[in-house]
């Protein structure tokens, strides 16, 4: 009995799974085990030998069935430490940041320049990219026979055979906004307009679809001087600029008068655009005081309101501030050019926190 004690003890001890444990369980304990062939053996003994071998025998299944279970239990730790050790995690790295794509530039402009105005109080208004012509032009002071109907080279929509209403358009400019704005709204008012533009053209600076952003500020007594100032205060955060310098141009739109268009001081050397500084002008807008006859399109009383409006072409304003060459690629979706002109995606612009950083 000690020898199989001793046996079944060390091939315990030795044993290096869970498989192996139940091998050694059957060959010791199972029906034919060889401590159930001892068992049977207590039959053929005489009572006073089965005294004596009876309990020893019964001592020795203990021995062994607690001995199992102690080593299923230490392998069982065993692979906890195992899998602990392998799973082991340092939470004190700091992040690998992953790029999950870009933000185009022309979205990453659009919300520098909303971060801007909307701390200079402006709201974010829209209107549809398919637009009546009266809101893209009769409202805006531009008549069927103006030549300004011409110079935008309006994308029509089609009517159906035997109508004949005017046909909608895809809008040329934001500017029929000012006019959405003022119905819903009526004045004071002070609203951005960012949004999708179409002219039929196509060169190295035009894409049959671009980008512009209108402004359009009314009050009591809202002036020229304050349009002035509303764009310096732009540029400056725009451009991220100490010092900007403005040129205001006698110019003409139907719906502004006066009107004016406006330049920036700049330098070009060595294909390097400054802002700020240097000999040359670049044009960045156009503008002007809203037309009595818009306001009153729009259900704004002239007499009691007054303010100014501009529009600014996004694309043209990021090509500059980014130095991007051919504005035809913004909108040709190269994975490449994503990557090289695009932007961290949860990096939103604010004017305190940095626009572009
Ligand atoms: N709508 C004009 C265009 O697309 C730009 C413009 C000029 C907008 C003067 C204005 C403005 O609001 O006052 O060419």
């Amino acid at each position: 009995m000690d020898d199989l004690r001793q046996k079944y003890l060390n091939a315990i001890a030795d044993a290096a799974d869970e498989g192996k444990l139940e091998e050694i369980r059957l060959a010791a304990m199972g029906k034919q085990g060889e401590v159930a062939l001892k068992m049977r053996e207590l039959g053929k003994m005489t009572p006073e030998e089965r005294q004596v071998a009876g309990p020893a025998l019964n001592a020795l299944k203990d021995e062994i069935t607690s001995a199992l279970a102690a080593k299923k239990s230490a392998l069982a730790d065993a692979a906890l430490d195992e899998r602990l050790r392998a799973e082991w995690l340092d939470v004190t790295l700091p992040g690998r940041p992953r790029r999950m794509g870009t933000l185009h530039p022309v979205s990453q402009v659009t919300e520098e320049v909303t971060a801007i105005f909307a701390d200079m109080g402006f709201a974010v208004a829209e209107g549809p990219q398919i637009e009546s012509d009266w809101y893209n032009f009769d409202a805006l002071n531009i008549p069927p026979e103006h030549p300004a109907r011409q110079e935008h080279d309006t994308f029509f929509m089609a009517r159906e055979a035997g109508d004949n209403r005017p046909p909608h358009v895809l809008r040329t400019h934001t500017s029929p906004v000012q006019i959405r704005a003022m119905q819903l709204h009526g004045a004071p008012i002070r609203v951005i307009a960012p949004g999708r533009v179409y002219r039929m053209d196509m060169d190295q600076t035009h894409t049959p679809m671009f980008h512009q952003v209108e402004a359009l500020a009314l009050d009591r007594d809202i002036s020229m001087a304050n349009l002035k100032w509303v764009l310096e205060e732009f540029c400056r955060a725009y451009f991220e600029v100490d010092q900007v310098e403005l040129r205001f141009r006698a110019s003409h739109f139907p719906f502004t008068e006066p009107s004016a268009e406006v330049d920036i001081r700049c330098s070009w050397t060595g294909g390097q655009l400054k802002i700020g500084e240097g000999d040359d002008w670049m044009e960045i807008l156009g503008s002007g005081m809203v037309h009595p006859k818009v306001l009153q399109a729009a259900g704004v009383d002239p007499n009691e309101w007054q303010g100014f409006a501009f529009g600014m072409g996004i694309d043209r304003i990021a090509m500059l501030k980014y130095g991007i060459p051919d504005l035809r690629a913004f909108f040709e979706s190269d994975l490449r050019w994503l990557r090289h002109y695009g932007f961290a995606a949860l990096d939103m612009p604010t004017v305190h926190g940095g626009l572009s950083r």
